[in-house]
């Protein structure tokens, strides 16, 4: 049986093994890894699944802004163990994140990653119209995400609710 938890200290080292194997060890390098840098995750906001006392699973949301004094979260990396991938656990943790971060107060919801994933959660390019990532640089010289020209998600309106999803060109999670 699989359960869903707060993350505690003690997960750390396993949620950063399910990560490596999930992302690889470049993972650091990729467009939501430096967006995190220097970031703290939201309280209340990273959670495992575990299976028999293992990690199954992670996901944690981080503060940032979407624009100018306008407070968001960044979620991920979302992670599943190979073995326990294709039985809805990424789908459970990401709701329950989302479900968490509405009653906390949060009021918008980024991430960089598959927009085939991600869709099924309410997440879509399309709110985040006048939004631009800063510039993140790869292997192979700088760019700007797809979050470019994004529009704000406060415009859309109180109502929390995931508001962007798009696939950079170099990144996911
Ligand atoms: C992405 C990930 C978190 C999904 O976890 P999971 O527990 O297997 O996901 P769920 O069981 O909730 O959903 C499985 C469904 O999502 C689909 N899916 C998984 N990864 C996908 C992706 N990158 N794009 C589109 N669909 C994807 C599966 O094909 C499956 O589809 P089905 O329901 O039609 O059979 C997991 O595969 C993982 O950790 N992958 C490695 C990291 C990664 O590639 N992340 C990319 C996402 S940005």
């Amino acid at each position: 049986m699989v359960t869903i938890r707060e993350e505690k200290l003690s997960d750390a080292v396993t949620r950063e093994a399910l990560l490596d194997e999930a992302y690889g060890s470049d993972r650091f390098t990729k467009t939501s890894a430096r967006l995190r840098e220097g970031r703290l995750p939201a309280a209340g906001l990273s959670l495992v699944a575990v299976h028999h006392g293992r990690l199954a699973g992670t996901v944690r949301l981080w503060h940032v802004t979407a624009g100018p004094g306008r407070a968001a979260l960044l979620l991920g990396p979302l992670a599943v163990h190979p073995q326990h991938r294709n039985r809805g656990i990424g789908a459970t943790l990401t709701r329950r994140a989302i479900a968490r971060a509405r009653l906390a107060g949060h009021h918008a919801i980024l991430l960089v990653g598959d927009a085939a994933y991600y869709g099924r959660f309410g997440f879509t390019a399309a709110s985040t119209g006048e939004l631009w990532m800063p510039v993140v640089f790869s292997a192979s010289g700088s760019f700007r995400s797809s979050f470019d020209q994004a529009r704000s998600p406060e415009r859309e309106g109180s109502s929390p609710r995931p508001v962007g999803s798009s696939r950079s060109p170099t990144s996911t999670g």
